[in-house]
């Protein structure tokens, strides 16, 4: 019969991978909880209508990319693309404003768009992110950019490239699109078929497309930075400053726009060299109208996402070994009948007090067990046969050292911790 295959951009995480997941995750938690964030999980799937609205119809991920499907009831539901939109739906649908008001969120989570797999680049894939809802103070913006940083350099990930930008406010883009639209509509043919859909309705996005023509005709085009109105060009400023303040470099892209529409004023990427073509670790920015958009009350609001994936591939071609390989503590081997409800207690035991270990369960030879223990790069190997038994004892191999000793029995667990 045909073996199944897992789906095209799909990963299985394999146990060799998952213990640098793990301490990825661990990382990521101490440093979010250091920076007083706290964690929000929400459901896999939504109402796609969330996303319509928060992320934009124009935008690639709601026109080509979505997971969506109508359920046995005909709702439309989408597995969610990014965590943006759910967090702000959570937050208003359970009164997080209630309690305080400003609230710190980030997450860890797996996302599906259907995008064109390619290294760095799935159909599902995971990030972790931060969102502060109810602040529109610069500072915040600063705070989040630092967060996703300091994740970077506690787990050693090195040579990163800040790139910000400021896309305004409604006030600086009325303007703005239409200076936008003066350069464009003299070569709109020969933009592509995309660029020439968000002519009217959305200009800005034609910046961001990857068509190399669309790019190539975009070089002179004018910059939202520098058309900015008072309020935005005050909070860019003080972005600025704030990130001198805290020593952190960055560079001014003036074309960033970033793939998703709810942004407003700061928005910033973190790229490595080490990725390729999919250069972009981390993405993020304010959104101020995101709220009212999904029908809640005005919350200015700014986070980040950052690619776990993105993340493993830059910290193993950098050489970073993020969970050193783990051995086994003890391997117990019995070598008759009489020895195997020893082995049972002494193995809980031994688990119960903290060690890793375990046993035989293939009937194998003395010979291949110690293999097998081997194998496993374990410390100590535990030994009960006849003699053993006859005085209350057990053999323990220091691996380490190549030296045999002896234990009691009765207080193996004890004993063996001086040797560790
Ligand atoms: P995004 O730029 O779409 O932003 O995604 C953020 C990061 O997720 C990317 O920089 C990349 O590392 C990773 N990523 C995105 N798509 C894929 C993929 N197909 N395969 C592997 N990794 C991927 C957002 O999602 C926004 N919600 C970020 C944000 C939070 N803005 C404000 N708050």
């Amino acid at each position: 019969m045909k073996q199944l295959k897992r789906i095209k951009g799909t990963q299985d995480i394999l146990p060799e991978d998952s213990v640098k997941w793990n301490a990825l995750e661990t990382i990521i938690r101490k440093v979010l909880n250091h920076y007083n964030f706290s964690e929000l999980r929400t459901p896999i799937f939504e109402q796609t209508e969330l996303f319509a609205r928060g992320i934009g119809q124009l935008t690639d991920i709601v026109s080509k990319e979505m997971y969506t499907f109508q359920d046995r009831s005909k709702k439309m539901l989408t597995l969610k693309p990014e965590m943006t939109a759910p967090i702000m739906r959570a937050y208003q649908e359970n009164k997080l404003y209630a309690a305080s008001q400003l609230t710190k969120i980030f997450y860890i989570a797996p996302l599906f768009r259907q995008e064109r797999p390619q290294a760095g680049r799935l159909r599902q894939f995971h990030q972790f992110g931060a969102e502060t809802l109810g602040s529109a103070d610069p500072g915040a913006d600063v705070e989040i950019i630092d967060t996703a940083l300091s994740v970077y350099r506690e787990s050693g990930i090195k040579n990163l490239k800040l790139k910000i930008n400021s896309v305004g406010d409604p006030l600086c883009r009325v303007p703005y699109k239409k200076l936008l639209q003066d350069y464009i509509r003299p070569n709109l043919g020969d933009y592509c078929e995309d660029c020439q859909r968000r002519f009217d309705e959305n200009p800005m996005r034609i910046l961001d497309c990857k068509n190399e023509t669309c790019t190539s005709l975009n070089k002179e085009a004018p910059k939202l930075a520098e058309n900015l109105c008072p309020d935005c060009q005050t909070h860019y400023d003080a972005l600025k400053k704030q990130l001198h303040i805290l020593e952190i470099p960055f560079e001014e892209d003036p074309y960033l726009v970033r793939g998703l529409d709810y942004y407003t004023r700061t928005v910033f990427e973190i790229t490595s060299d080490a990725l390729g073509a999919q250069n972009a670790i981390c993405g993020g920015g304010r959104y101020d109208l995101l709220a009212e958009e999904l029908g809640g009350q005005p919350t200015p609001a700014v986070g980040f996402a950052s690619g776990i994936e993105r993340m493993i591939m830059v910290a193993e071609a950098q050489g970073i070994e993020l969970a050193p390989k783990q051995g086994l503590d003890v391997f117990l081997i019995g070598m008759d009948a009489e020895a195997r409800p020893l082995i049972l207690q002494q193995l809980k035991a031994l688990r119960q007090a903290g060690y890793r270990a375990d046993k035989d369960y293939l009937g194998r030879s003395m010979k291949a067990q110690m293999r097998e223990a081997n194998r496993q790069k374990t410390r100590f190997v535990v030994i009960i046969g006849e003699d053993e038994i006859q005085r209350k004892e057990v053999s323990v191999k220091l691996m380490e050292k190549g030296e045999q000793i002896r234990l009691p029995y009765d207080a193996l667990v004890t004993e063996l911790e001086k040797y560790k």
